[in-house]
């Protein structure tokens, strides 16, 4: 576990600065740094959920990394896109001889992040401990070690070959996802109020807004990195967008169509529990005659929750890989 490794390793060294801002990058939950005042730690932390749990226990926080910073906490996170792209930000963002301390789980590629540091850095410690690595290293030289990472990936929305904006490790973000394709193809035009639910960088609303007008368009999205690039992909006037978890967003009225292509992981597992809970969200979002438009994976078990949340299931379309429902009617529990 992160806080085991790292907070037993921070107890029995004295690495970090005395005084000064430490930047932890991708921040979790429950972080507690021994002997570190909660004022001094600046938690960065992009994904909605994390990120008010942060907030909640009274850390100052941040969605990007946008201050300067003495030492910076790196927890590994599981896209190496990302993870580069913080790395890059931790050297430009430090003054000369500051720590970067780096703390992952090996099913999230801390050992290839070693080797990658090691070329780069004079990595200077290597604690191997509960399935993961932490390690440490110095910024040496100010302009000799920022000239090492210029080759890094950007935190920022940058248009692709695909031509649409995507940023390091928002979902799909070499271009528009297969399955979304397949859904899209097969959208009629949507009226009134549409939610386009977990929307990335904006493929799906870009799609709607190709064939329909609807009177709003929500898009709902946890990590703020696509939410950036969602508003540079989606520009017409009706889009609202929403930094925030799907699951428990409320739009003003209840609405007319939810537009779905779930997530189906947890970290690197597969876990069809999140998009079981995104077809109960959606359920809860739509009105009495309201439509769920939704494309799985054919081997994701969402037919059951289906059954059990919508009066009306259809089965649209499938390919050997995806499969696509039209759902209508939200059942509705007294409990709301
Ligand atoms: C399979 S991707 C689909 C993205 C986009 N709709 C598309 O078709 O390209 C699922 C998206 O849900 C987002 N997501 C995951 N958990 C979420 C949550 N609790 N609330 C909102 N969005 C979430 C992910 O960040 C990801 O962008």
């Amino acid at each position: 576990m992160t806080d085991e490794r790292l907070n037993s390793w921070l107890a029995s060294v004295s690495v970090l600065p005395d005084v000064g801002r430490i930047g932890v990058f991708n921040a979790w939950p429950e972080l507690d740094l021994p002997g570190v005042e909660m004022e001094r730690v600046r938690a960065v932390q992009p994904m909605a959920g994390p990120h008010k749990a942060l907030v909640e226990r009274g850390f100052n926080t941040a969605k990007v990394v946008n201050y300067r910073y003495d030492a910076v906490i790196l927890r590994l996170p599981r896209q190496k896109a990302l993870a580069l792209a913080y790395l890059k930000d931790a050297v430009r963002r430090i003054p000369d001889n500051a720590p970067i301390i780096v703390d992952g789980q090996k099913t999230d590629g801390i050992e290839s992040f070693l080797k990658l540091c090691r070329k780069r850095f004079d990595v200077r410690e290597v604690v191997s401990k509960a399935h993961g690595k932490l390690f440490w290293f110095e910024k040496a030289g100010l302009e000799e070690d920022v000239m090492k990472v210029l080759d890094l990936p950007e935190m920022t929305p940058r248009e692709t070959s695909s031509g649409f904006c995507t940023a390091p490790g928002v979902f799909s973000a070499d271009g528009p996802d297969a399955a979304s394709v397949f859904l899209a193809e097969h959208l009629p035009v949507l009226r009134g109020c549409v939610v386009d639910l977990g929307a990335g960088w904006g493929y799906l609303s870009r799609r709607i807004l190709e064939k329909s007008q609807p009177d709003a368009l929500h898009l709902v999205e946890a990590d703020y990195l696509a939410v950036q690039c969602a508003e540079k992909n989606v520009t017409d006037d009706v889009a609202v967008f929403h930094w925030d978890d799907a699951l428990s967003w409320k739009p003003e009225r209840a609405v007319d169509h939810v537009v779905m292509n779930p997530p189906f992981h947890q970290g690197r597992a597969v876990d069809a529990r999140l998009g079981q809970d995104f077809i109960r969200a959606a359920a809860r979002l739509l009105e009495p005659k309201g439509s769920l438009w939704l494309v799985a994976n054919r081997h994701l078990p969402y037919e059951t929750v289906l059954e059990d949340t919508f009066r009306s299931v259809q089965p649209l379309a499938q390919t050997p890989s995806f499969k696509l429902f039209h759902a209508t009617s939200p059942k509705r529990s007294r409990k709301g």
